[in-house]
């Protein structure tokens, strides 16, 4: 076999040279998965400063269970925070970067730090529900279009809120 008819790569010269091919949406379907995504990271974002909050402000006879219990929960939304804003970026759009943006479009309100452990409690919960439903209008947003990665990805944060969901409410349970 003559090495010089080997070639050096699967594209023609033409595409080789070329941008990188966009993925399979349009400009106005990239608009709308990436715009809905950004009301999601800014609720996270307010979401997770709250929970550190929480972390360090909590006092009281549960303090050694919710100091640990807001980490846990704060550890996994940065995880999402960073997830969320990278699948932003896939599709070549800006992920919200600054805390004023994230407080101007966020649903999630900020709270003060003197507040008691359940507050806290009910405070996270009444997060969760805004936050799904920000999950859930994103995953049929998502699903309307074929994204199957970025629906993949939402189904696992709502599965996830479900079950802390659950937790925080047998917690508080009287
Ligand atoms: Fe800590």
């Amino acid at each position: 076999m003559n090495i010089e008819n080997v070639a050096k790569t699967q594209l023609d010269t033409r595409l080789a040279k070329a941008k990188p091919i966009k993925l399979g949406w349009s400009d106005d379907e990239t608009e709308r998965i990436a715009s809905a995504l950004n009301e999601l990271l800014a609720n996270y974002q307010v979401h997770y400063q709250k929970l550190r909050n929480y972390h360090w402000n909590v006092k009281g006879a549960d303090f050694f269970d919710l100091h640990e219990e807001f980490e846990t929960l704060y550890t996994e939304a940065n995880q999402n925070i960073d997830e969320i804003a990278e699948r932003i970026r896939v599709f070549s759009h800006t992920p919200l970067s600054t805390l004023r943006d994230y407080l101007e479009h966020s649903a999630i309100k900020e709270t003060g730090t003197d507040l008691t452990a359940e507050v806290m409690a009910r405070e996270v919960l009444s997060d969760f529900r805004i936050l799904l439903g920000y999950l859930v209008s994103v995953l049929s947003i998502v699903s309307e279009h074929d994204d199957a990665g970025t629906e993949q990805m939402i189904k696992g944060y709502i599965k996830r809120i479900e079950k802390h969901h659950w937790m925080l409410t047998a917690f508080l349970a009287k």
